[in-house]
């Protein structure tokens, strides 16, 4: 049985133990995980714009990237690779709004830079290294 004593040095010793671990690990993941996994280098103006784009036209209102955002339409962490650029090109502006399995996408307007810009936005997010998210497969079909 541990002394008052013991048990403090203890509690203290694997309180700060753990401590360390868990900063030189977080140190780790910001300095070098997340430029890595998300391929820092490859952001682009273009990706940014299409970024914001994303952000200012509520995307997130109903879909979701990383699991972010709401449940209503689909996942589109990976869209690039499932879709390709042509079928996001074709969604994005289809006249009386995208909903070929009964829900539905909002009709945008956006211009032709503006449509790239979010493909390669898309592209971006497509290349991250998301350690398996999300898991197979990424839709019911
Ligand atoms: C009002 C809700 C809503 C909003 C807001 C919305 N979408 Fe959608 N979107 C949908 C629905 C619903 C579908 C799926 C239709 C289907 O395939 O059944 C869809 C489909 C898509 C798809 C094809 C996904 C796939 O796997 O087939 C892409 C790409 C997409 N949306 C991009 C966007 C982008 C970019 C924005 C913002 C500029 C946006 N959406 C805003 C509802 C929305």
């Amino acid at each position: 049985m541990l002394s008052k004593r013991q048990a403090k040095i203890f509690f203290l010793g694997g309180t700060i133990f753990f401590a360390v671990i868990f900063l030189a690990l977080s140190v780790d993941s910001l300095l070098n995980g997340i430029p890595k996994n998300t391929n820092a280098h490859l952001l682009t103006e273009q990706v940014a714009r299409g970024k914001y784009l994303w952000e200012r036209n509520n995307c997130m209102g109903c879909h979701t990237i990383m699991g972010e955002g709401a449940y209503y339409a689909p996942e589109l962490t990976r869209v690039y690779s499932r879709r390709g650029p042509d079928y996001i090109r074709t969604v994005l502006n289809f006249e009386g709004g995208w909903g070929p399995r009964g829900r539905k996408m909002v009709q945008y307007n956006f211009s032709d830079n503006e449509k790239e810009d979010i493909v390669a936005f898309f592209e971006w997010v497509n290349k991250m290294d998301l350690n398996g998210f999300p898991a197979d497969p990424p839709l019911k079909q």
